[in-house]
């Protein structure tokens, strides 16, 4: 069946098969704007060395195109571009810049030293933004548009156009723009959903209708960017990819203006998992998703939600009780991915009033305890009761719950796997699994002795 077939599931074994299988899958850039876009979050600036170390976890995760700033905007703007120009190598870099000669000369002496350089230049197409915001005609945007991308080409071989507010803007009038900024040298031309207006299947028809009425528009790259006001930015880069586009424009947690961008570590997952409806090769590499969020979350101080897809603290935890034995039975039942093939260490059961029996008896058992089915039953009826006080029961509370139930002697049975020096488990000095008061899961193999007297008893719990 198509949907293990990816190498999320299946792991290094089937490398080749996976490689193989790629190979044959058409190629789409990740232009990532973390840097750039992302910075531009309230509360998410970041200092040129800060960028430039971000940078070098960018190279590292194999994004195609990493969008340093915005040079005219400051001068520590200008040296964080410079500075990202100057040591990495792999990547294009690319430098934003409005449709002003100032601005393009500073983006282009800004990336003098990149081995890739790229001058990404916008001007907005919507007559809302033309009339409330630059107070210029069609005409004069067009004119703009053109001058601007024949200079920056002067300066730069690869040279990227975006008409600012695209979903909102004439369609005649944008084909009409792109039409002409690829006459005058734009290599790849983006389409931004400024405001994060768009819902999918009329994103995907945007970009179907310029792949199918843009003079030229064969010779360049159609790129999508999204905001995410209405919770789509994703979805809507994914029907881009659909309609046509070979590149996305997207951000480290999804940070950025507003709501945010779409969230690159949710794109490249989406094709990934889903080859069947994403039949797509990305150069990210998925194991290396986590680390580099949780290094954006350290230099920008700004948490993710715990519930976000794939990087957030709950991605691969599971509270309820039917969803915790069906992890314990084979993480098939309740995860699509594995959290390894993100980089993630982990899956883990949380402990609350949700919790079954069974991920009750693996955490006594992580903590160093041989507990029997009856004692098992007492403990676990004294931990709902505290379960429903509290919303989640921590070690130490598991502890004096063994103590409760087992009396003075808890330390004290032979079976228990304790080391006879471990008189109290010292939560410092547990296994890396227990340090969250959870269950870690490695597969399928974990499995308590209660499983073999009733395979369904925790089924029933945690509806
Ligand atoms: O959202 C937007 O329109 C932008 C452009 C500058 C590409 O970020
Ligand atoms: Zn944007």
């Amino acid at each position: 069946m198509a949907l293990f077939v990816f190498h999320p599931r299946t792991g290094t074994r089937n490398r080749e098969t996976l490689e193989a299988t790629l190979s044959e899958r058409e190629f789409v850039k990740i232009f990532d704007t973390t840097l750039r876009d992302g910075e531009q979050s309230p509360g998410c600036s970041m200092r040129p060395e800060e960028k430039l170390q971000l940078a070098h976890g960018l190279e590292g995760l194999g994004v195609d195109v990493i969008e340093a700033g915005f040079p005219i905007a400051s001068a520590g703007d200008f040296d964080a571009v410079g500075a990202v120009a100057r040591e990495i190598r792999g990547p294009v870099i690319a430098a934003l810049a409005r449709c002003r000669r100032q601005d393009i000369e500073q983006a282009a002496r800004a990336l003098e030293a990149a081995s890739h350089p790229r001058i990404h230049v916008f001007l907005a197409t919507s007559d809302i933004h033309l009339k409330l915001k630059l107070n210029i005609s069609r005409q004069q945007c067009l004119d703009q548009a053109v001058s601007a991308v024949r200079m920056a080409k002067s300066l730069c071989e690869d040279v990227e156009f975006s008409p600012e507010d695209a979903t909102r803007s004439d369609m005649d009038f944008l084909c009409q723009v792109l039409a002409a900024v690829i006459d005058a040298g734009a290599t790849t031309v983006n389409i931004p959903d400024t405001v994060g207006y768009a819902v999918p299947s009329e994103y995907g028809e945007l970009i179907q209708t310029i792949g199918r009425r843009v003079h030229g528009i064969g010779k360049v790259t159609i790129s999508a960017h999204c905001h995410d006001d209405l919770g789509m930015a994703v979805a809507n880069s994914l029907a881009a990819v659909s309609a046509g586009a070979r590149q996305i424009e997207c951000t480290i947690n999804g940070i950025g203006e507003r709501a945010g961008n779409a969230a690159l570590e949710e794109i490249v997952m989406a094709m990934r998992v889903r080859p069947d409806r994403y039949p797509y090769k990305t150069s990210v590499i998925s194991e290396n998703l986590f680390p580099m969020s949780q290094s954006l979350t350290e230099i920008i101080g700004m948490a993710v939600q715990p519930n976000k897809a794939i990087i957030g603290r709950n991605a691969f935890a599971h509270e309820a009780g039917i969803h915790q034995d069906g992890m314990i039975k084979n993480s098939l039942t309740y995860e699509i991915m594995t959290p390894q093939s993100v980089g993630v260490p982990g899956s883990s059961l949380i402990l609350g009033k949700h919790s079954g029996h069974r991920a009750l008896g693996l955490r006594c058992e992580a903590l160093g305890f041989n507990i029997g089915k009856h004692e098992l039953d007492e403990i676990y009826r004294q931990f709902m009761a505290l379960a429903d006080k509290t919303k989640i029961v921590k070690d130490h509370q598991i502890l004096e719950l063994i103590v409760k139930v087992r009396g003075s002697n808890a330390f004290l049975d032979a079976s228990d796997k304790r080391s006879s020096s471990q008189a109290w488990p010292q939560l410092g000095a547990m296994p890396q699994s227990a340090s969250r008061n959870d269950v870690s899961v490695q597969g399928a193999s974990l499995r308590t002795k209660i499983d073999e007297n009733d395979p369904q008893e925790d089924y029933l719990w945690g509806v």
